[in-house]
């Protein structure tokens, strides 16, 4: 038996992303029977004589139980862990794929004859779910998993919760490879695995708003994102372009608001898209943008909107066309909003602990306009944003939400927020010490690094024939080697880190739809999903290598194309094949 650690063993693909804690795999070659059956054992009230309660799955079980589709309530225990199960079953043998690309010229595939096949995998449960197991906050889930295939075949996956499960399993996929005369395998066997996240939130914010994105878009896409441990998506829902979220008891917010009637999440469709997340470890985080980034508004309840689509200078009353923001003194104004949060809030709660209220890119100039403030004057402005806030998080959290707001609210607005606020960032590095300077929990996600929608150039048509005018703000495209360069930590003293929950990666949509989405996320995503779940740092403290990475991200990349994902190549097959192209 041949037993490798990782770090000696770069030059070929190692399978897993993102990379383990732990990890140590030998080079044995096990089939895995299609017929294979989980075996599930939990610790709880009814005790077996070792102290394990105990069931068996057969084949039966590798459908979900229910059609998911058909239930409201938030998923349990035993649909997280079914579903898990059924997903791994479906990506080793349907999504899989005959790894040519990772292998010399001369490669043969192994021979599978008379080779010990894996015929049961053992699932266990070591701790009850804590009660918000469906919307946890950051840090209540213990995501952490045990893993051990021997070369016999045994396979065995250990977790303290349902969704450490649902990890564990994601791993044990990436283990198998498809052989062309159908069947699977590993040759990676014995291995040991244990694992556990650096970051309770790992996360990719979508703007759905700038462009209508279909449900199934976003079922997909939440798909890839738990299959690379991401556990958050964050749905910037609504902007000035567009409203696409039906809110019954403020109907015209939709049919008026969205770019067409038919073009809006319906109640159904929000809350599938909230159970298809919280059923794979996913927490979907709702973003109503508010003061500003509103004029969408407008269309319905004009008399809301102050500087409403200013032309031609929209420059000085907001940062994109078309301008228009919440009036901030506006006894109306709140009584929308406490109709809009009392409708959707508590849609919400079975799904999510967190609400995220927006306030990034506040337009002074637009209150000069507003009827109920007449002033720019930062004096006045302020605490009247400051009532603002108070008001939309007094809501939240009398439905049991933790309010999200964009860095500005903390940077520029200077406003109190309560301890429970996570802030999020994406300016600069300098801004998350601030942040956490200030005692506040922060995500981080710095437009440099960290923004997808970056180097595509200026979606304003201009007049200008300057060249340089034709870049966009965030130039230039970042590619996944930029992405997975960041650090969260970067600058943050050690007595602050634990208030860096994680971070996002962002993709705002002026000019990505569902044609290209795929690509515009996949597989950058990804850099930064190894970033959040193991660290911007190796185990010797070093940051981590991309020769080594870029094998197994290319991997990564042939299993999300299998998963019906249009991921983008990470490198040319005469890299992978040949053992990598370092400069
Ligand atoms: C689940 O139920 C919905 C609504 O009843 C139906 O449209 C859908 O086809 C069903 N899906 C499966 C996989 O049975
Ligand atoms: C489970 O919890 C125990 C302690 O409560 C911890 O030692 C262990 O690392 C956790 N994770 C796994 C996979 O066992
Ligand atoms: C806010 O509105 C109230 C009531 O209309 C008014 O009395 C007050 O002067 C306004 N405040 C500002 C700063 O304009």
């Amino acid at each position: 038996m041949l037993l490798l650690c990782l770090s000696l063993f770069q030059s070929l693909a190692s399978a897993i992303w993102p990379i383990p804690t732990h990890y140590k795999h030998g080079d044995t070659v096990l089939c895995i029977s299609k017929h294979f059956r989980f075996d599930w054992a939990s610790k709880s009230d009814h005790f077996d004589d070792d102290g394990f309660y105990r069931y068996s799955w057969s084949e039966a079980y590798f459908q979900p139980q229910e059609n998911e589709s058909n239930h409201h309530k938030p998923p349990t225990r035993e649909h997280i862990v079914r579903y898990a199960a059924y997903s791994a079953h479906d990506t080793i043998f349907n999504k899989n794929f005959v790894p040519w690309k990772f292998h010399p010229r001369s490669w043969t595939e192994p021979d599978l004859f008379n080779i010990p096949c894996i015929s049961r995998v053992q699932l266990h449960l070591l701790q009850e779910d804590p009660e918000d197991v469906a919307r946890p906050l950051s840090g209540s889930i213990d995501e952490s998993y045990s893993l051990s295939l021997t070369e016999e075949g045994e396979a065995t996956i250990s977790a303290n919760s349902s969704i450490g499960v649902v990890r564990g399993l994601a791993t044990f996929t990436q283990l198998f490879s498809k052989h062309t005369l159908g069947a699977a395998y590993t040759r990676l066997a014995p291995v040991y695995i244990y694992d556990a996240p650096k970051f309770p939130h790992r996360g990719l914010n979508l703007d759905v708003s700038r462009h209508f994105f279909p449900v199934s878009d976003i079922m997909r896409t939440i798909d890839a994102l738990a299959y690379a441990k991401m556990n958050r998506l964050h749905l910037h829902i609504t902007d000035s372009q567009s409203w696409p979220l039906e809110i019954p008891s403020l109907a015209k917010l939709a049919e008026k608001g969205a770019f067409r009637p038919n073009l809006v999440y319906t109640v159904k469709d929000f809350e599938e898209l909230q159970h298809h997340a919280a059923i794979q470890g996913v927490q979907l985080i709702t973003e109503i943008d508010m003061p500003g980034h509103t004029s969408s508004i407008y269309h319905s309840y004009p008399d809301l909107v102050a500087a409403f689509d200013i032309q031609p200078d929209h420059y000085t009353y907001a940062a994109e066309p078309p301008s228009g923001t919440l009036k901030l003194n506006s006894t109306a104004v709140y009584e929308f909003l406490e109709t809009l949060f009392d409708d959707l809030l508590p849609r919400i709660t079975p799904y999510a602990s967190y609400f995220h209220t927006g306030g990034d890119e506040v337009n002074k100039n637009a209150y000069l306009l507003d009827d109920t403030v007449r002033s720019k004057d930062f004096a006045v402005l302020q605490p009247l944003m400051q009532t603002f806030i108070d008001r939309n998080h007094e809501q939240l959290r009398k439905k049991g939400l933790t309010p999200v707001v964009w860095e500005e609210m903390l940077l520029e607005w200077d406003l109190k927020l309560g301890e429970d606020v996570v802030v999020q960032s994406w300016r600069s590095d300098e801004a998350v010490e601030k942040i956490v300077e200030k005692g506040h929990k922060v995500l981080v996600g710095n437009y440099k690094f960290w923004y997808l929608d970056c180097g595509k150039g200026q979606w304003l048509n201009l007049d200008s024939n300057d060249p340089g005018q034709y870049q966009d703000y965030c130039a230039p495209y970042h590619n996944w080697r930029a992405i997975y360069s960041h650090n969260p930590l970067t600058n943050i003293p050690t007595s602050k880190q634990h208030l860096v929950l994680g971070g996002e990666v962002h993709l705002w949509a002026e000019q990505t739809d569902p044609s290209n989405l795929d690509q515009m996320v996949w597989p950058r995503a990804a850099a930064a999903a190894e970033v959040l779940w193991s660290g911007a740092m190796d185990a010797e403290g070093n940051s981590r290598s991309q020769k080594e990475a870029a094998q197994r991200l290319s991997e990564m990349r042939e299993r999300l194309v299998r998963m019906g994902v249009g991921a983008e190549p990470v490198q040319m097959p005469y890299c992978t094949m040949e053992g990598g192209c370092g400069a």
